[in-house]
């Protein structure tokens, strides 16, 4: 088969308390799994069959686009966590470029919050890197995300939909986020991904 999802990068039970394994459980095998078997379905015999993830995302529309998106979007999630992060970045030029982009780590903690809070129903918040190499924060509704128009590179996300958050928080939002901001954030995948963009 040719699409597949890379495995969870940690135990489910690594990012307790602010993400219970059960959470997990639930978001990886049958929300994520869920969205790659749909897709699979969707593209059989036809011509995104041939192309990459990444093809189908910039050039589908509708279901397609929505199982595609939702397959290459909980990948880049999960990479986006680690037990043990969030804070600001400890890399001293990422530091810098948050400090310069968005005046320091509290005012970018604070934008990212208010992205992922104030995003309507379900979607994603992003920390992208912009055509100027800037750093912004952005969200996305439903399965959208930034590698779409390729004008931004992403490099962190927070899953905003309900199920990433509702065993554990019911209709906290912010309590959720809070957790991921302060505990959980993955700079080691931002600076990999900040590097990468910078290269291209
Ligand atoms: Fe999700």
């Amino acid at each position: 088969m040719k699409f597949e999802i890379p495995p969870l990068p940690y135990a489910k039970d690594a990012l307790e308390p602010h993400i219970s394994a059960r959470t997990l459980e639930f978001h990886y095998e049958k929300h994520h799994k869920g969205y790659l078997d749909k897709l699979r379905k969707a593209i059989e015999d036809k011509p995104e069959a041939e192309k990459s993830l990444e093809e189908i995302i910039r050039t589908s529309e509708g279901s397609t686009f929505n199982f595609a998106a939702q397959v290459w979007n909980h990948s880049f999630y999960w990479k986006s966590l680690r037990p043990g992060g969030g804070g600001a970045p400890t890399d001293g030029e990422l530091a810098r470029a948050v400090e310069s982009s968005f005046g320091s780590y509290d005012d970018f903690a604070k934008r990212l919050a208010e992205a992922a809070k104030g995003e309507f129903g379900s979607g994603w918040a992003w920390l992208v890197m912009d055509g100027q190499g800037r750093l912004r924060v952005t969200s996305s509704s439903d399965a959208e995300n930034p590698i779409q128009s390729g004008r931004q590179v992403p490099l962190l996300t927070v899953d905003v939909w309900e199920h990433a958050y509702y065993l554990d928080y019911q209709n906290e939002r912010g309590k959720y986020v809070q957790g991921v901001i302060d505990h959980l954030l993955n700079w080691d995948f931002a600076l990999e991904n900040w590097k990468k963009a910078r290269k291209a």
